[in-house]
């Protein structure tokens, strides 16, 4: 429906809305209703189809004794109130204990999600005084953290850290400097050559921020037990030389929220500027009740090892069928099958629907134009015949619209 007063703004949206469906990068929401069967789901009124494009990477959403002990604690909705108002129930404050000490650094502060937790310590530690140097393939909220900030922005190539020297070596040893990386890369799935970019921190007097939303939970130095699945950090060894470390709790978690974690000073500072922080609702207790519960489930370590048993199934077998994925080896339950074409990517995906898999076409701008891709992401939940029947549909798919 058009705008009811008349005015030159109805032509300007059905312009842009023409534009994006006429280069394939129109979305439509689709109605995805997640059925009680393990990994399944209906999408808008499908029967119960195997869902291939969730973050619930351990499974933990669906729980049943993170569910009892959510629905339990649950006292009200919401706190109706920021944290520095009368929103800070003591839940959150232990939710932050936790997670700082899974991060084992000094303190965490929890934001609504993972978007305001970048948001809000971008934004904070940078300013107009501040080059950041920013992965080309950095998470939008990075990007919008950094454009937000004022600060000067430079992208360097992916995990190319001969580029990372060359642009850091120009800029003034008396500006504020940070590289910004994620752990294990959103779209392409791949890790971040974090110990690199803490050496050329060292040496140039960088902050480092990690954005760790993917690796949280899922990878981790097996030591010492709280150190367990504490991300990619600790899984490189490098938890000590990364500043500050941001992540969500609605993917390896199953849960809801963001967080920070670093030093109390940050955390204070933070506290006191994060406009991300202080000009909104705090995230409801029951969520931090959800946190705090599903925390020593993921920690335990069996649901890490069904999914990497299930992400080398699946690695194996599409690089087998001579699908294009970014890299030969596995790295993480993340696995872009790249298509190139937007279109074709959209009746790959919708093909799949079909069928009964749910993968959803990743394009442009969430990836460059031109690389499209199927963003597969797999889960502790699958079992091997889910599995084996998406190959054998990817195969038949694939040969089909010729990509293989
Ligand atoms: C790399 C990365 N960072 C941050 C976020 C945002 O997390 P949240 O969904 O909790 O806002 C996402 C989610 O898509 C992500 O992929």
């Amino acid at each position: 429906m058009a705008f009811k007063r008349t005015n030159n703004y109805n032509d300007f949206i059905q312009n842009e809305i023409a534009t994006l469906e006429k280069d394939n990068l129109y979305r439509r929401l689709k109605i995805v209703s997640v059925e009680k069967k393990r990994g399944t789901s209906r999408v808008d009124g499908t029967e119960q189809i195997i869902n291939l494009c969730s973050n619930d990477y351990l499974g933990l959403s669906q729980n049943k004794e993170i569910l009892t002990k959510t629905i339990l604690s649950l006292k009200q909705i919401s706190q109706c109130s920021s944290r520095l108002i009368a929103g800070n129930d003591p839940n959150i404050i232990a939710l932050e204990e936790k997670l700082a000490e899974h991060r084992e650094v000094e303190c965490s502060l929890v934001y609504p999600t993972g978007y305001m937790a970048n948001l809000g310590v971008i934004t904070t530690l940078a300013d107009k005084f501040t080059t950041v140097l920013s992965d080309e393939l950095n998470h939008a909220s990075i990007i919008d953290g950094c454009r937000l900030s004022g600060a000067n922005i430079k992208v360097f190539r992916h995990n190319d850290m001969e580029h990372l020297l060359k642009l850091i070596k120009m800029i003034s040893s008396e500006r504020k400097k940070i590289i910004v990386t994620e752990g294990v890369f959103s779209m392409d799935g791949d890790i971040s050559n974090l110990r690199q970019i803490c050496n050329i921190a060292k040496e140039y007097n960088a902050i480092t921020l990690v954005d760790d939303a993917h690796g949280d939970f899922i990878f981790g130095d097996s030591s010492p037990l709280s150190s367990r699945f504490s991300g990619v950090p600790s899984y490189l060894r490098v938890n000590d030389e990364v500043d500050v470390q941001t992540s969500s709790l609605s993917k390896g978690l199953g849960c809801f929220g963001g967080y920070v974690a670093s030093t109390s000073q940050i955390r204070e500072l933070l506290i006191n500027k994060s406009r991300q922080f202080i000009y909104t609702s705090a995230l409801p207790e029951h969520l931090c009740v959800s946190a705090l519960t599903a925390y020593p489930i993921a920690k335990a370590g069996n649901r890490q090892e069904k999914l990497f048993e299930n992400l080398n199934y699946m690695f194996k077998n599409l690089l087998q069928l001579g699908f294009k994925l970014e890299s030969k080896s596995s790295r993480s339950q993340i696995i872009p099958v790249v298509i190139g074409d937007e279109k074709i990517a959209i009746e790959f995906s919708k093909q799949l629907l079909d069928k009964g898999i749910f993968v959803q076409a990743i394009r442009y701008p969430t990836v460059k134009k031109g690389s499209a891709r199927l963003r597969i992401s797999v889960t502790a939940l699958h079992n091997n015949s889910q599995l084996a029947y998406a190959i054998d549909s990817l195969e038949s798919i694939g040969k089909k619209l010729v990509i293989i």
